[in-house]
């Protein structure tokens, strides 16, 4: 099936360390350079900084240019946002990539490297899918609005890791009334948000499924109720969280207590504060 919306697109990075098996595997496929989309991020690993990253990671894939270079997280631009998009900038300008983006940026941070820059972001990867998307959808929209590219990773983590929750009964049944799999219901739901689907499979049928996921359309009712069930299950999945963060900090609390008083050491009030702190955090 042509369905161009469907680009081979290969998504590393300098923090996972294959940037060299995938230039192995571009090589090997016989594919020519521009049969295939090439994303690689800065990591702030090694304490390189990103002119002397991007080199390396060019070195590492055996390409001339990749076709987006991402900033892996905001917290990775240092000194600060307007002085790392500078060096980002310069990355274009030399010819090192195509274009130039973002990930895992919240809309203040965009906000901030707007403010000063030259060339616009392509692209913000953010994690998106039902459970997270009410926490997502302001950047979502700000992305929208600014025609940044949303590229949505982790799509699939309702099916792989939040398996048995409110989602499971409404992708079931829309599946089933489709012809499909709960998977492709799941990437027909992330397009209709607006987002480019950045997955991956080790399985051949799998990456065929999720081409041919690029023919469903959901109608308004099925994307309102895959909102409204993943709506639910982020609020049960903060709950979650927020009681393990309460659990742990209990537990640190009684041994810390348990420690002062095994050797006689007297809490004064700073102490409690922290403790208490630790807990309620
Ligand atoms: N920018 C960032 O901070 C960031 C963070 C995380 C990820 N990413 C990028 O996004 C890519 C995708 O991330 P992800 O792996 O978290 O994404 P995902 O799209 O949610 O999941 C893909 C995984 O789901 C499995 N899968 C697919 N359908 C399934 C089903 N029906 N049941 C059970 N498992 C199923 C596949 O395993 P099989 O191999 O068994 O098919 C595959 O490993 C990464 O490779 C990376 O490039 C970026």
């Amino acid at each position: 099936m042509p369905w161009d919306l469907v680009t081979l697109n290969s998504d590393t990075a300098q923090g996972y360390r294959n940037e060299g098996e995938v230039g192995i595997a571009l090589h090997e496929s016989g594919l020519s350079r521009g049969d295939v989309f090439i994303t690689t991020k800065y990591s702030g690993f090694d304490g390189l900084d990103i002119p002397t990253a991007i080199r390396n990671s060019i070195d590492n894939i055996g390409t001339p240019y990749v076709d987006l270079y991402l900033i892996h997280n905001p917290r990775l631009a240092v000194p600060d946002i307007p002085t790392a998009w500078a060096e980002m900038e310069k990355v274009v300008d030399d010819g090192l990539a195509k274009s130039i983006g973002v990930s895992n940026f919240g809309v203040q941070d965009l906000e901030i490297l707007l403010a000063s820059a030259k060339i616009k972001p392509a692209a913000n990867q953010i994690l998106l899918h039902p459970y997270v998307y009410q926490q997502q959808a302001p950047i979502v929209k700000y992305a929208a609005e600014h025609g940044i590219i949303i590229e949505a990773y982790s799509a699939l983590q309702p099916l792989t890791k939040e398996p048995s929750g409110p989602l499971d009964a409404p992708l079931n049944e829309i599946a089933t009334r489709l012809g499909a799999t709960t998977d492709q219901v799941l990437l027909a739901w992330t397009r209709a948000k607006g987002a480019v689907i950045v997955t991956t499979s080790s399985k051949k049928t799998r990456l065929e499924g999720y081409q041919d996921a690029g023919d469903i359309e959901l109608s308004k009712e099925d994307i309102a109720v895959i909102d409204a069930a993943g709506a639910l299950g982020e609020k049960r999945i903060t709950a979650r969280i927020g009681l393990r963060k309460f659990g742990v900090g209990v537990l640190v609390g009684v041994m810390v207590l348990g420690l002062c008083s095994y050797f006689g050491v007297r809490i004064d009030k700073s102490l409690w504060d922290l403790l208490l702190c630790s807990i309620v955090r």
